[in-house]
């Protein structure tokens, strides 16, 4: 199956009727559902298909008297989805992986290494809380029992839907055997921003990123009966912290959202008892995202305290700044006869693995820059030269 064909086929899998944009949470039916077409595009081209202890899939290709011993080279990316997501982030690489082995299949290259194609689990977070949670688990950058503890919105526990999709939950962790067959990982990836404007770029560095949970807890009572002076409204320092997210990024030269708030009990005649709130924040330096959530943080105290509310602020998640490795994004670049080299604000897999192996990423441009919604876009021809430029890469890094 070429590009098109397989685009077409993952397309409207977990696709909102309505025009929402895509809900594929980790082991929700859809999300299963591209997991199927992963394993039927393995086994259609006769790779070699293993499922980690941590939920991720790699599908080998060993070529012909390639040396199967030989530390491989992977690509690939997610299948997972934000809540309202785009059709791009995350299955454009793992199509466009397969596509341009199929490319070098065609034309004959007989690689002497291995290569994989990878489908990282949870890459969003959308449903544990923690993103790239599968590269963590893999890489040894996330304590197991910390992951087997995580929760999704229904309070269900990462070790029994983990369990309940065959995998050993007492098992979860790092995988020293997996990594060590790795020799480096390259990641296709829609660009997330308008700064590429070229169809195919290179990443330099994934900027630094975290997520911080908020928790106001005051007291319910009735919207009618309860007079002002005697209200413990979370809702109030919440909506202060949201608009001090605002100013402190501005402040800072950062950035700051609130884009997940969980209201309880959430009727229309009843003062909330309790506010959780998730601060997603990002900057192009460290200190420029720490020194914005410690405002923040300070801010949504004094509110909290003066009306009669707690709040406890836990971060769940940080990823400092990742440089892609040198080396080999000067081999990349120069493999493809030069491209333009860009950072990125977004997340990504390679930023966790680049811990414990050079990583690069492929970027293909976004004419509009929106992503995480229903209308991020590549067009065709893009995506047709992300693949031949994969292709290039792959062949060259791993010997054709
Ligand atoms: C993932 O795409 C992220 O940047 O959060
Ligand atoms: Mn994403
Ligand atoms: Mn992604």
């Amino acid at each position: 199956m070429g590009f098109e064909e397989m685009w077409a086929a993952l397309l409207p899998v977990g696709r909102d009727p309505a025009g929402g944009g895509y809900r594929r949470f980790t082991w929700t039916p859809p999300e299963l559902e591209c997991r199927a077409w992963f394993l039927d595009e393995a086994r259609v081209r006769g790779f070699d298909v293993e499922r980690d202890r941590n939920g991720n899939l790699v599908a080998w290709w060993y070529p012909d008297g390639a040396d199967r011993s030989a530390e491989g080279v992977l690509t690939g990316s997610h299948l997972d989805s934000v809540p309202g997501g785009g059709a791009y982030d995350g299955p454009l690489g793992v199509v466009s992986a397969f596509a341009a082995i199929d490319l070098l299949r065609e034309r004959g290259v007989r690689p002497s290494r291995p290569i994989g194609v990878g489908a990282f689990a949870e890459e969003e977070g959308a449903r544990f809380g923690v993103a790239c949670l599968g590269s963590r688990l893999l890489t040894g950058t996330i304590d197991p029992g910390r992951a087997r503890r995580l929760t999704d919105a229904d309070g269900r526990t990462f070790a029994d839907v983990a369990a309940e999709n065959g995998l050993d939950p007492d098992a979860i962790g790092p995988d020293e055997e997996i990594l060590g067959r790795i020799g480096c990982y390259v990641e296709l990836h829609v660009e997330q921003g308008r700064a590429l404007t070229e169809p195919v770029g290179v990443a330099s560095s994934i900027v630094p990123h975290g997520r911080w949970r908020f928790d106001f807890a005051g007291e319910g009572n009735h919207a009618g009966t309860t007079r002002i002076t005697d209200r413990h409204d979370p809702m109030l320092p919440f909506a202060i912290m949201v608009i001090a997210a605002r100013q402190a990024a501005e402040r800072h030269g950062a950035l700051a959202t609130v884009g997940k708030v969980r209201v309880t009990p959430g009727g229309v005649n009843a003062i909330p008892s309790h506010v959780a709130a998730w601060l997603d924040g990002r900057g192009p330096v460290d200190d420029a995202v720490r020194r914005t959530v410690a405002d923040i943080s300070e801010d949504a105290r004094v509110a909290a305290g003066a009306h009669g509310v707690t709040l406890d602020v836990a971060e769940e998640s940080y990823t400092e700044v990742v440089g892609l490795d040198l080396d080999l994004r000067d081999r990349v670049v120069k493999a493809l006869g030069g491209a333009p080299v860009l950072p990125t604000g977004a997340g990504h897999d390679a930023g966790i693995l680049a811990s414990r192996l050079p990583t690069a990423m492929l970027f293909v441009r976004n004419p509009t820059g929106v992503s995480h919604a229903p209308s991020e876009h590549a067009e065709l021809d893009d995506c047709l030269a992300g693949v031949e430029a994969l292709a290039t890469v792959l062949k060259d890094l791993a010997g054709g």
